[in-house]
């Protein structure tokens, strides 16, 4: 199955009411999980490298590479996003790698700042066939503080998204980013509101905080991209401190970080089922 543009996978569950999980990569074990579970439901994912993964790693092409190939040899389509980039350097070497989209996140800028840097790595983008999503309403949490209170205005959106020429929008609706609980409450009218408004697909950012049978109702309310993060890493991490309890002498990180990635293909496999992804037919 090749590298599918992101495009091609939001446009046609947009069109369904059906969710796109988009799960973030950090270690090479996350992209190998998160491929593995989506070929167990047979449904089109987004491996998506985050500019704090980035940092981590030091450098974008490593990593990006080998998320890249995990992507190529996969059996289901699978886009590689990059997530939450706030230079236009970062964007240029996601597009040259063959990145399939960027997140371009702006929103800490004052709107007409983040309409004029956002519609210049647009124009940098589409001239190279990759997808562009940006941030309006500031979702919180990024700096580890729960904060769910910032809301995107509907009207302030539409016209950010026809002024920029942004293919998808994340939007603020009572999330927010790194909750270890999952009881953020939506706000489902807005997002009603938000699908009547706007035009492109919509982007649910932070959603390790939201109940199972919320993320269901934020699909069928008019969100698409569904972005997941820390609750991989609570499935993931718990299955590593299981392997290690009570075995001091375990030293082959294979015997622990191998339990972590299959109970995170296990969770991605049910995730896809929670967000109403498109089932492939063979
Ligand atoms: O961009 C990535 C996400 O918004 C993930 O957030 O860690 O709260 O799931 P999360
Ligand atoms: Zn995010």
């Amino acid at each position: 199955m090749p590298l599918t543009p992101t495009g091609a996978i939001i446009h046609a569950a947009a069109a369904a009411a059906q969710g796109v999980g988009a799960f973030n990569v950090i270690q090479l074990e996350h992209a190998e999980a998160i491929v593995t579970g989506a070929e167990e439901a047979g449904c089109p994912v987004i491996l998506q490298l985050s500019e704090n993964a980035v940092r981590y790693h030091g450098a974008l092409a490593p990593v990006g590479a080998a998320v890249l190939a995990v992507a190529k040899a996969a059996g289901v389509p699978v886009a590689v996003h990059l997530d939450h980039a706030t230079t236009p350097e970062l964007v240029e070497e996601a597009v040259e790698l063959g990145f399939t989209s960027v997140m371009f996140d702006a929103s800490v800028l004052e709107y007409e700042e983040n309409v004029r840097a956002t519609a210049a790595v647009v124009a940098r983008c589409h001239a190279a066939d990759v997808w562009v999503e940006a941030e309006l309403g500031e979702v919180g949490g990024k700096d580890g503080v729960h904060a769910p209170g910032a809301r995107t205005d509907p009207g302030e959106a539409a016209a950010f998204v026809a002024v920029t020429g942004v293919d998808a929008l994340a939007v603020a609706v009572g999330t927010s980013h790194a909750m270890t609980t999952r009881d953020a409450a939506l706000d489902f009218d807005l997002i009603a509101e938000l699908r009547a408004a706007v035009p492109v697909p919509l982007v649910l950012h932070g959603s390790s905080g939201v109940a199972d049978e919320h993320l269901t109702l934020a699909v069928e309310r008019g969100m698409t991209k569904i972005n997941i993060a820390t609750h991989l890493n609570q499935v993931f991490t718990a299955a590593v401190r299981q392997a290690l309890a009570g075995n001091g002498e375990l030293v082959d990180t294979r015997r622990y970080l191998g339990p972590g990635r299959t109970a995170t293909a296990a969770e991605v496999a049910r995730l896809l089922q929670v967000l109403k992804a498109p089932v492939l037919t063979a």
